[in-house]
């Protein structure tokens, strides 16, 4: 918790204590708003072209392999952490993972603020995956005493963790997992669509918004951890010609229901940030996002 003293230019009684938790943030307040059933339109849209985003990570490793070097006794203990709504699972599953694994068996628990987001994932996980706990915390409340697991991924997952919090909460992940476990975060980088999208929001329409964690963020931070990491650039576009789809998507992408696709190519109240930064996602009818992940890969001691 920080404190400061009002000023009289502050509206209230000059001389007294404001005080801000440091540990929480707007964006993770709008963040965990929007993982519910309220939320669901927008994140039906999103997901219209982030399911690509999963595609594109399926496709960038070896996650059989992965999980076969991971069992022990024909069954691997996995943390999904901030699992949202299991597309990544779901992903894996699609190009045919069951097949790939032959009758290991993946227990999942899984990790998520979101009771909306656990309930979602779990509805998706079929053979080989197991639903097991449902852990409905922020990664920065992971107990010690819920390791060790044989692998913990996050995908797509930590941009709305409070900054405050992200290098205790990558400790927590790093501790999780046993001697020799594997641990994955597939993350944007600062270049990429998401972060380049929130940041020019910030800039021309939401200067108080805490800003998005980057990929280069949480590798810092796993290194600050002990954490040997290995990272490996995995570069796409996503797109679409739906003008309908682009706003739901974009709207998700900000947190921000109420700003409609013509308010976010105008002018904001503190610049054009974010309509300049969209003009070049566009060309004519069709929309671009380039995107620039980090899939950053450790093994625990
Ligand atoms: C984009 S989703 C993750 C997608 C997921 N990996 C999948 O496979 O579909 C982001 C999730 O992060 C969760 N989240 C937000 N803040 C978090 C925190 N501090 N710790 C863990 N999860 C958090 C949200 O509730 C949301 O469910």
């Amino acid at each position: 918790m920080t404190c400061h003293r009002l000023s009289p230019s502050s509206g209230s009684v000059p001389g007294t204590l404001s005080c801000m938790d440091t540990t929480h943030s707007d964006t993770a307040d709008r963040s965990l708003r929007h993982w519910s059933e309220a939320g669901r339109r927008t994140m039906d849209a999103f997901y219209e072209l982030a399911t690509q985003d999963y595609r594109e990570l399926v496709a960038a490793h070896d996650w059989a392999g992965a999980l076969r070097d991971q069992q022990h006794d024909g069954r691997v203990r996995l943390l999904d952490v901030a699992c949202g709504s299991g597309k990544f699972p779901s992903a894996l599953l699609a190009a045919g993972l069951a097949d790939d694994l032959d009758g290991l068996s993946v227990e999942v628990d899984l990790l998520d603020p979101s009771a909306f987001s656990i309930a979602e994932a779990r509805a998706v996980l079929t053979a080989p995956f197991v639903p097991a706990d449902e852990l409905e915390i922020g990664l920065e409340e992971l107990d010690a005493g819920r390791a060790p697991y044989d692998l913990a991924w996050a995908t797509h997952a930590l941009y709305a963790v409070p900054p405050a919090r992200l290098a205790d909460g990558l400790a927590r992940m790093h501790a999780a997992l046993r001697p020799g476990g594997l641990g994955v975060v597939a993350h944007a980088t600062s270049a990429s669509h998401y972060l380049a999208v929130y940041e020019a929001y910030r800039a021309s329409h939401a200067p108080e918004a805490t800003p998005y964690i980057t990929a280069e963020q949480v590798a810092d931070g796993l290194r600050a951890a002990g954490a040997e990491v290995t990272v490996r650039d995995v570069r796409y576009r996503t797109g679409t010609d739906d003008p309908a789809v682009a706003e739901g998507f974009l709207q998700r992408c900000l947190f921000d229901d109420a700003i409609s696709l013509e308010d976010m190519a105008a002018p904001g109240p503190n610049g054009q940030e974010l309509a300049a930064y969209l003009a070049g996602c566009r060309d004519g009818e069709v929309w671009t996002f380039t995107h620039h992940v980090h899939l950053i890969t450790w093994r625990a001691d």
